[in-house]
């Protein structure tokens, strides 16, 4: 009995299954996770955690706070230190996180040889090549410092100690899925690990001032493989996005305790790395059709910086059966329900047609300001009728088919104003709260039967 005690106060047990999702647990399996709803995501976890021993924190008088942690480390690769927020916190944990062959091992060795020339201790950590294949590939990038030490290693508590010899002001860990802790039987790569060893790390990271850059795989949902957790103990997540069929990779801050969210960074995969794309409007827009129905330019804001970009839109009858809607870079129910829309209150036939949508250049947005955009793209291509190349489209379509205003139009505006167009079409609200001068000439709109007279 008095054993049992003195044991239940070092360790504690936990629930045997634990669902992969979101990290909750339950003493048995079940087909469903009770939290959250996720199918087939239990595993059984074995062994136990060490409860370890901490010290006991005191309030402090926000006064009294030094703010030297907020420092930051440049990296020197502009678009990176920009969706970081200015560059790495020290002590901060990065989870970077995307499709096999997205160039994460690249940039994140480009990243670490870039801070080396500062003269500052580096180290990557590799779970999952050899030093002579990470040698292969510096050499390709042109890489060669002495500060950028390689670890080719698994077991955390190894990876921990060579870590504390150097004492790297940036660590990256390739991948965590790869690396295990000995105190926890389970395989690398189960959710047990991957949660430990990342807190183990965070533990240091937090302790040391060194920043981590954790490497994780995708599902193929596309979201980071293994607990959801390990997104909430990170202080910033950043995904690769983009297919393997453009050369242009966009990496997402979807998370960020130390800048903006949904913050993009755009990079082109090059022979010798890659390659920082600094005017990604241009880039997006250079194969552009001129005068072509269906196609329609969106001005788009991804975190601080505006985008141009094109969305593309076919719209022919349905010959047999189930309409078909097909989407890329687009939120499939967000076409759905403009559609819907058009239908019904601009009086469009549209619902019994096949509609594809795509944004050109792989490029994915979500904010609701690109609605009258694709709006516009599908009357187009439904009409037959092309949009004057020169103008720019973006507000929020409601459910009765209003225009409802957007943030930032004057961002908006100044990207499109610098990229040539002469033409803007915008919600009126925005129009009227106006605040800077601009060459545009502007047409502001409530409804979407307004925004169609106005173009067509
Ligand atoms: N020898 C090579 N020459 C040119 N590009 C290469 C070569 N080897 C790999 N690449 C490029 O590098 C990419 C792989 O990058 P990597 O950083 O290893 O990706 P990840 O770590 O995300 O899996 C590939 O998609 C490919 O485009
Ligand atoms: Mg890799």
């Amino acid at each position: 009995m008095k054993q049992r005690n003195t044991r239940s106060l070092k360790t504690k047990h936990i629930g045997q299954y634990v669902c992969e999702n979101c990290g909750s647990h339950s003493p048995k399996w079940m087909g469903r996770c009770h939290i959250c709803g996720e199918w087939d995501s239990y595993t059984k976890l074995e062994g136990e955690i060490s409860k370890r021993k901490t010290n006991p924190s005191h309030p402090v008088a926000i006064t009294q706070i030094g703010v030297n942690r907020e420092e930051r480390i440049e990296t020197t690769i502009g678009e990176l230190d920009r969706i970081l927020g200015g560059g790495l916190v020290p002590g901060s944990l990065v989870l970077l996180g995307g499709d096999p062959g997205m160039g994460k091992s690249t940039l994140a060795i480009d990243m670490l040889n870039r801070v080396a020339q500062s003269k500052r201790n580096v180290i990557y950590v590799t779970g999952e090549e050899s030093p002579e294949q990470v040698k292969m590939r510096a050499k390709r990038l042109g890489i060669d410092s002495q500060r950028l030490f390689v670890l080719a290693e698994t077991s955390l508590e190894n990876i921990i100690e060579q870590i504390d010899k150097i004492s790297p002001v940036i660590a990256v860990i390739d991948s965590i899925h790869t690396i295990y802790t000995e105190d926890f039987p389970s395989a690398p790569g189960s959710v047990g690990q991957i949660r430990e060893c990342a807190s183990r790390l965070m533990q240091y990271a937090k302790a040391h001032g060194t920043s981590m850059l954790l490497i994780g795989h995708v599902t193929k949902e596309g979201t980071i493989a293994g607990p959801k957790v390990l997104e909430h103990l990170v202080d910033t997540v950043l995904y690769f996005e983009g297919g393997k069929e453009h050369p242009y990779r966009i990496l997402r801050a979807v998370k960020n305790r130390f800048g903006s969210t949904n913050e993009i960074g755009v990079f082109e995969m090059q022979d010798s790395g890659l390659k920082e794309v600094k005017n990604p409007s241009e880039i997006f827009l250079s194969e552009r059709p001129v005068n072509a129905s269906g196609s329609v330019v969106v001005p788009s804001l991804e975190g601080t910086r505006p985008i141009l970009v094109e969305i593309q839109a076919l719209v022919s009858p349905c010959n047999f059966g189930v309409p078909r809607r097909t989407t890329i870079g687009l939120d499939y129910n967000r076409v759905s329900l403009l559609v819907a829309i058009l239908e019904k209150r601009a009086g469009l036939h549209v619902i019994g047609q096949d509609i594809f949508m795509n944004v050109a250049g792989g490029v994915k947005i979500e904010e609701p300001a690109i609605d009258l955009g694709i709006s516009m793209a599908i009357v187009s291509s439904f009409l037959n009728k092309p949009i004057d190349s020169d103008t720019v489209v973006f507000g929020e379509v409601g459910l009765v088919g209003e225009v409802r205003g957007v943030s930032q139009a004057e961002l908006r505006l100044k990207e499109a104003e610098k990229l040539g167009f002469k033409r803007c079409l915008l919600p009126r609200t925005n129009l009227e709260r106006l605040t800077v001068e601009t060459s545009l000439s502007l047409i502001g709109v409530d409804s979407i039967e307004k925004a169609i007279e106005a173009l067509f």
